[in-house]
C-alpha cells in the first residue's frame, strides 16, 4: 500500500526494510509535545492570516488538543508505516476531525517542522539541565560550608603539595558548574530563533506571519535564512558540547570520589544508598555510581562526535542523514541527567573522613612552602636559597619520620641558624591554610566569603 502522505506519485508501497530504515518514530516520539505545540502555533497563524478559514483553524486547534491528550494518556504508537511523529500527529488529527486536518500542513514542510520541534526540545532540555545543575551547586555549597575549615592535602601530580580546605576543593567544582550553566545559557540564547515558515528550504508563497508563530512558541524572532534554518543543527551540537564539558567536570569529581573511597586514601565513606556490594567479596562497598559517571562522560563525548560527523559533509539543505541528529542528543541528555542526579546524591550523603584527610595533610610535609615563605619573610632570605634550606629540613624530618612541626628547633638551627622558635607559627596545616587568604585562596575565611558570593550570584 502506498504512502498516505505522498502516495499520489507512487504505485507501490516501500519495502519492509525501506520502511524500517526510514522510520524515526522509535526515537522522535519524544518530540510529541513540541510537535503539537508547533502545529498549534502554525494553525493559529494560518487562521489569523486567512490562509485557512477560521472554522477550520479552530477545528484543527481543538483536534490537536485531543491528539495531545491521546499522547499524554498512551504515548505515541511505534507505527513504522507513519515514519515519524509529524506524520503520526497528522494521522491522529485526521482520525479525530476528518478532512480539515489536511489543511494543517499548508505553508509548512516537515523540514521546518522538525527543525522547530527539535529546537523546542533542546530548549526544554537546557532548562531541565540548568535546574539540575543548580541543585548540584546547592549540594556543593552546603557541604563546602560545613567543611570550610576542614584541612586536607592539596595535590599536584597526585603528590601532597600544600594543605587546602575541603570546602575550597568542593567550591572548585562549584566554579566549573557555574561555567557549564553559562555555556548552556549561551547556547540557548543563540538557538532561540524560530525556523517555522522556512518551509521545505526556500520559504513559501503563502502570506504567513513568522513573527507571530515565533512569538507564540517563545522564540525571540524568526530565523533569517530559510536554507540555513532547515539545515542548521548547531543548536544541537552546542547543547552537546556544553553537555560534554559538564560531563568532564562530573567525571573528574567522580574520579576523586573513586580515589578517596579507596582504602589507602580513606577520605570518604559513601553512604549505603550510593554503594554497591560484591557477589563474592563480602567486605566490599564499591563506588559504582561514581565510576558510571566517569564512564558516561565518554559516551556523551561519543554522542557529540556522532552528530558532528553526521553534519560535516552535508550539502544544503535537508538530507535524511539529519534524521540521525536526535538519538545522540537524547542519549546524551539522559546520561547527563543521571550523572548530575547521581553526583548530587553522592555529594549530599557522603561522609567526609576529616580525621583521615588531616592526617594525610600532616604526613606529606605539605607545609614546606610555608617554611620557605617564612624564611623569606622573617629572615629576608632570597626565595631560591630558602627553598634549598627547606629541602634540607624536609630531608631531616623524613629521616626522623616526623612532621615538620615536630622537629626540634635545635635540629633545624643546625641546618640554618637564622631559623628561630617563631617558625612553629607557620608549620602546622591549620596555620598554612589560614595564611592563604589571598583572593581565591584556600583560607577558611576566604572560602566562607566565596560561598556567600556564590549564593548571591545563583
Ligand atoms: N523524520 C524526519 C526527520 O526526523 C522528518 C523530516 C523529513 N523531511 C524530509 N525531507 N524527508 O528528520
Amino acid at each position: 500500500q502506498s504512502n498516505a502522505m505522498w502516495g499520489g506519485r507512487f504505485a507501490e508501497g516501500p519495502a519492509a526494510v525501506m520502511r524500517e530504515i526510514n522510520a524515526s518514530i522509535p526515537f522522535d516520539k519524544r518530540l510529541w509535545r513540541q510537535d503539537v505545540a508547533g502545529s498549534k502555533a502554525h494553525v493559529a497563524m494560518l487562521g489569523r492570516q486567512g490562509i485557512v478559514s477560521a472554522a477550520d483553524a479552530a477545528a484543527i486547534g481543538a483536534g490537536l488538543d485531543q491528539v495531545a491528550a491521546q499522547y499524554q494518556a498512551d504515548g505515541p504508537a511505534e507505527d513504522l508505516a507513519l515514519e515519524d511523529i509529524h506524520m503520526q500527529t497528522e494521522a491522529r488529527l485526521s482520525a479525530a476531525i476528518g478532512e480539515a486536518a489536511g489543511r494543517l500542513h499548508t505553508a509548512r514542510s516537515r523540514n521546518d517542522q522538525v527543525a522547530t520541534d527539535f529546537k523546542l526540545w533542546v530548549r526544554d532540555a537546557i532548562d531541565e539541565v540548568d535546574a539540575a545543575l543548580a541543585g548540584f551547586q546547592r549540594a556543593l555549597l552546603a557541604r563546602a560550608e560545613e567543611h570550610a575549615a576542614s584541612v586536607m592535602p592539596g595535590f599536584t601530580h597526585l603528590q601532597s603539595a600544600q594543605p587546602v580546605t575541603l570546602g575550597h576543593h568542593l567550591m572548585a567544582y562549584h566554579e566549573m558548574i557555574a561555567r557549564d550553566r553559562g555555556r548552556f545559557a549561551d547556547a540557548r540564547a543563540r538557538a532561540n530563533l524560530c525556523p517555522l515558515g522556512s518551509a521545505a528550504l526556500a520559504g513559501t508563497g503563502f502570506p504567513i506571519d513568522r513573527e507571530m508563530t515565533a512569538a507564540a512558541l517563545g522564540f525571540d524572532g524568526p530565523t533569517r535564512n530559510s536554507l540555513d534554518a532547515v539545515s542548521d543543527r548547531d543548536f544541537a551540537i552546542e547543547y552537546l558540547t556544553s553537555a560534554v564539558q559538564c560531563s568532564l567536570h562530573l567525571s573528574r569529581l567522580a574520579e576523586e570520589i573513586v580515589l578517596w573511597a579507596s582504602q589507602p586514601f580513606g577520605f570518604v565513606s559513601l553512604s549505603d544508598q550510593w554503594s554497591t556490594g560484591s557477589s563474592i567479596m563480602p567486605q566490599k562497598r564499591n563506588p559504582d555510581a561514581a565510576e558510571l559517571v566517569r564512564g558516561h562522560s565518554g559516551r556523551i563525548l561519543g554522542c557529540l562526535t556522532s552528530l558532528m560527523v553526521t553534519m560535516k559533509g552535508l550539502p544544503l539543505a535537508y538530507s535524511k542523514d539529519m534524521q540521525d541528529d536526535k538519538p545522540p542528543v537524547f542519549e546524551a541528555h539522559d546520561l547527563l541527567g543521571l550523572a548530575v542526579a547521581a553526583m548530587t546524591g553522592m555529594v549530599e550523603s557522603t561522609l567526609f573522613r576529616t580525621d583521615r584527610m588531616r592526617a594525610a595533610a600532616e604526613a606529606g610535609f605539605a607545609t614546606a612552602t610555608d617554611l620557605a615563605d617564612w624564611l623569606v619573610r622573617v629572615a629576608d632570605i632570597p626565595f631560591r636559597e630558602a627553598h634549598h634550606i627547606t629541602g634540607k629540613v624536609v630531608r631531616l624530618a623524613e629521616a626522623q619520620g616526623v612532621a615538620l612541626d615536630r622537629l626540634a628547633l635545635a635540629d633545624m638551627r643546625a641546618i640554618d641558624e637564622r631559623i628561630d622558635e617563631r617558625v612553629f607559627d607557620v608549620l602546622s596545616v591549620d596555620a598554612s591554610v589560614a595564611a592563604r587568604a589571598s583572593f581565591g585562596g584556600t583560607a577558611p575565611e576566604r572560602v566562607r566569603a566565596a560561598i556567600a558570593a556564590a549564593r548571591e550570584s545563583m
